[in-house]
């Protein structure tokens, strides 16, 4: 039996087999800890730090010294909150935030932070008005991501990183999904922190960043983590050199292929939507028709529980939403946020395509999709 074709990118992405050759040699020969400033062990796994440094930071338009590795994105999100906000502070952010905003807002919440969660359109973007009207009482930190995981909606950061300055605000973003798939430049975009992954990009798992702006430096983040004093006395912990390295070459890898990767992407997504709405009936599209990553797919097939088709399924690997949250059978928050009924988010798959997706997966994918909607209709019917 053949493999089922891989739908689901924005839960992780195969290595490109590129990356893998530029972490190999920081597995094997060159093992050194980048810390070892006395012999060349340490020297060339310091080298190959600051040239991955360096890539990211021309990936994103950032310089060097604002690249800090951190081991996902998940924490790069923990620590720009945790390291920003203390008791008496307030935080705006949005509903439709990864967990790993939405859990560290309510664990500062518990801790005497106040958590404004904008309200976001149907679509799940958040206004700049609305952003601008919870800004009135002022705030330590604005949080709104770049690109949702689940539904691929856009939000219009660099407007709402303007309004957050305009009231002398900081502003972050979790960027994890954009990298590769939305031209990404920190000065366009005007941010002050931004999250990154690298096995979001087809690059390694256990590696991300975090971008802290220095002119004008708006925030300093505490450290998460304290010990060795590595990434500037910002993040201890030896660093995950091949990992790094991997990042490196993955976000070199993603800025070069954009734009035409992107309209690959999009040209394939379109043809799977196409595929499914002239054979399905009663299907809906979730998330911005426009604003949207091109590479992501949220729809709902009326009265088939997402639970059952994703078991249905034999040629498609596909999920109903965020990775981290999907043995948890509860409808997905961001769904819900956007005013989505809670049957309607029941039964809605993600669909997110990549580097590697074809043509030929994409037919292969519908094929399976539509009958296994038509099995399960038959069988409720
Ligand atoms: C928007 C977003 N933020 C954060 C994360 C967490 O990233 P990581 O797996 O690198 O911790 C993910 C992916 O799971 C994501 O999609």
């Amino acid at each position: 039996m053949r493999d089922p074709v891989y739908l689901d990118y924005n839960a992780t992405t195969p290595l490109d087999g590129r990356v893998l050759e530029a972490m190999l040699p920081y597995l094997k020969e060159h093992f050194g800890n980048p810390s070892s400033a006395t012999h060349a062990y340490g020297w060339s796994a310091e080298a190959a730090v600051e040239a991955a440094r360096e890539e990211l930071a021309a990936a994103i338009g950032a310089s060097p010294e604002e690249i800090f590795f951190t081991s996902g994105a998940t924490e790069a999100d923990n620590w720009a909150l945790f390291g920003t906000l203390g008791p008496g502070d307030r935080l705006v952010t949005s509903p439709t935030e990864h967990e790993a905003i939405l859990e560290s807002a309510l664990a500062l919440a518990r801790r005497g932070v106040e958590v404004v969660l904008l309200p976001v359109d149907r679509h799940g973007v958040v206004s700049p008005d609305a952003l601008r009207e919870a800004l009135g009482e002022g705030a330590a930190l604005v949080s709104i991501m770049l690109a949702n995981n689940e539904t691929g909606t856009v939000n219009p950061v660099r407007e709402l990183a303007e309004v957050a300055h305009e009231h002398m605000v900081p502003f972050h973003t979790d960027a994890a999904q954009a990298l590769g798939k939305l031209p990404l430049d920190v000065g366009v975009l005007g941010v002050d922190m931004m999250s990154l992954s690298a096995h979001k990009c087809c690059g390694p798992k256990g590696v991300g960043a975090l971008y802290i702006r220095r002119r004008p430096r708006r925030v300093h983040p505490a450290p998460l983590l304290y010990g060795g004093g590595q990434e500037r006395g910002l993040r201890s912990g030896t660093l995950n050199v091949p990992g790094i390295a991997g990042f490196g070459r993955a976000a070199t890898l993603a800025a070069e292929s954009l734009p035409g990767e992107a309209e690959r992407m999009r040209d394939l997504r379109d043809l799977l939507w196409r595929e499914l709405s002239g054979r399905v009936p009663d299907m809906l599209l979730n998330g911005d028709p426009e604003r949207r990553l091109p590479n992501t797919l949220n729809v709902s097939f009326s009265g088939v529980a997402a639970s059952d088709l994703l078991a249905e399924l034999t040629a498609v690997a596909a999920s109903s939403g965020s990775a981290c949250a999907s043995s948890d059978p509860g409808p997905s928050h961001v769904l819900l946020a956007m005013g989505l009924g809670e049957e309607r988010a029941r039964s809605s798959i993600r669909l997110s395509l990549g580097r590697f997706t074809t043509r030929e997966d994409v037919l292969r994918a519908a094929e399976d999709i539509v009958r296994a909607v038509g099995t399960l209709r038959t069988l409720s019917g």
